[in-house]
Formats: structure tokens, C-alpha cells, sequence
């Protein structure tokens, strides 16, 4: 059995227990974001040369998938969950692929990182589950955990999944990051989860402005 590190931050909100609960209850095959594959967003980032090795994180990194790929890149990885189970999984999964993650359990709105420690931040599935009063501490500790020219590449659920308080307009994104990010590149996307449901994200893909 693999113990993974415990980071204690403040929890944002009961998310704690209820994705712990799910990692718990539900094999990965049952979970539709868990593809066993790293994101092709991702991938292709990584293909095209805009980000190269160097210390990166993976914030709420699920079972590994994406943070165990960036590790087999050359990426000097951390990843980051709230769920104990899912950086259990994770931490399997790194070491059957024989390659070295950094892995913590803890909370995305209280980063417990160093000033401008990350060169490039990915995030897949995680900014669209803060809370909205939690939006503007999230945004601010990215920002801070980047290095000055850092890269963010983030993906979120879209409007096009119907109307919720997690399903964003490309403005609201514009609005939301504009004032620390410099947006360079809003795709809308489609992609076939695991439960064979289409879903609707945007990726995002962002530098650090100096603020
Ligand atoms: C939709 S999954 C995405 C997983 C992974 N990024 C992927 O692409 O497969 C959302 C993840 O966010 C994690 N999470 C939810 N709330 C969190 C919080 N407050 N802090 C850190 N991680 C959190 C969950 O445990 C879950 O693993």
C-alpha cells in the first residue's frame, strides 16, 4: 500500500469527502473523465514544442493519467488532488510506468506552493469545479505559483452542455482570467468521455501577465 503525502490546507468545501467518495465507490472504467489515457490537449501541446520540459503541475490530477505522461515527457512533475484514492491511484500508475511524480493530496484554492515555483500549470477538469465565490482566489494562485512568462493551459466545461453554474461563455472566460492572463488561444471543443456522453469544453491556453 502506497501512502501518499498529506498536505494540510483548509478544505473550500465538502468536495473532500464526496470525491473521495467516488474514487472510492466507482471503478475508474465507471468515471467519465478517467480515459487511461493522457488528455490529446495535452499531448498535443507537448508535441507542437510550445511547452517543454521543465517543473510543471497537474492540478486535480485524478488517477494520473496526464501527470505520469508529462513525467514520461521529461517534465519535472507535481500534481495535485483533494481525494486520497485518486492519488493513490495515481501514485500506482507512476509506478508502474517507472517514472517520478510529486504527489499531493490537497486543496486547489489554497495552493501550497512557492511563489512563481511552476513553469507551466495544467488543469483539466478542475477550474470549472471551484466554487464561485472561490473563482478569484483560485485565478490569484495560479497566477502566483507562476513563473513570470508561465504557461496555463485550462479546460472547462462549455455553455454548449446546457446551462449550469460550471458551464462557461468564451467572454466569462475572457472576464474571468483576462486581468492576469494573456489569453492566447480559446479552442471549443468536443470529447467523447468514457461513458460514451459527447461533452463540451473550452481549452484555454494562457500566459502569466505581470499585474
Ligand atoms: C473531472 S476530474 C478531472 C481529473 C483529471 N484532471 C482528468 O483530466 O482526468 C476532477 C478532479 O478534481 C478533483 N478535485 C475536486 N475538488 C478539488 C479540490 N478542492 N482540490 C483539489 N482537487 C479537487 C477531484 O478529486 C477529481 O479528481
Amino acid at each position: 500500500m502506497i501512502t501518499p503525502p498529506r498536505v494540510k490546507t483548509s478544505m473550500s468545501s465538502s468536495h473532500e469527502r464526496g470525491w473521495d467518495g467516488i474514487y472510492h465507490r466507482f471503478p475508474l472504467r465507471r468515471l467519465p473523465w478517467e480515459l487511461g489515457r493522457p488528455r490529446e490537449v495535452l499531448v498535443d501541446l507537448v508535441e507542437s514544442g510550445r511547452v517543454r520540459p521543465s517543473e510543471a503541475l497537474d492540478l486535480c490530477c485524478g488517477a494520473g493519467s496526464n501527470p505520469v505522461y508529462l513525467a514520461e515527457e521529461g517534465f519535472d512533475v507535481t500534481a495535485l488532488d483533494i481525494s486520497d484514492r485518486a492519488v493513490e491511484l495515481a501514485m500506482e500508475k507512476a509506478h508502474q510506468s517507472r517514472v517520478r511524480v510529486n504527489f499531493l493530496i490537497g486543496d486547489f484554492v489554497n495552493l501550497p506552493f512557492k511563489d512563481e515555483e511552476y513553469d507551466f500549470v495544467f488543469d483539466f477538469g478542475c477550474f470549472h469545479h471551484v466554487e464561485t465565490g472561490n473563482r478569484g482566489a483560485f485565478i490569484e494562485g495560479v497566477h502566483r505559483i507562476l513563473e513570470p512568462s508561465g504557461t496555463y493551459l485550462m479546460v472547462c466545461f462549455s455553455e454548449k452542455n446546457g446551462r449550469a453554474w460550471n458551464h462557461f461563455r468564451r467572454e466569462q472566460i475572457v472576464e474571468l482570467f483576462g486581468d492576469h492572463f494573456e489569453i492566447e488561444q480559446i479552442n471549443h471543443v468536443s470529447s467523447l468521455e468514457s461513458d460514451e456522453i459527447t461533452r463540451y469544453f473550452y481549452e484555454v491556453l494562457m500566459k502569466k501577465l505581470r499585474v
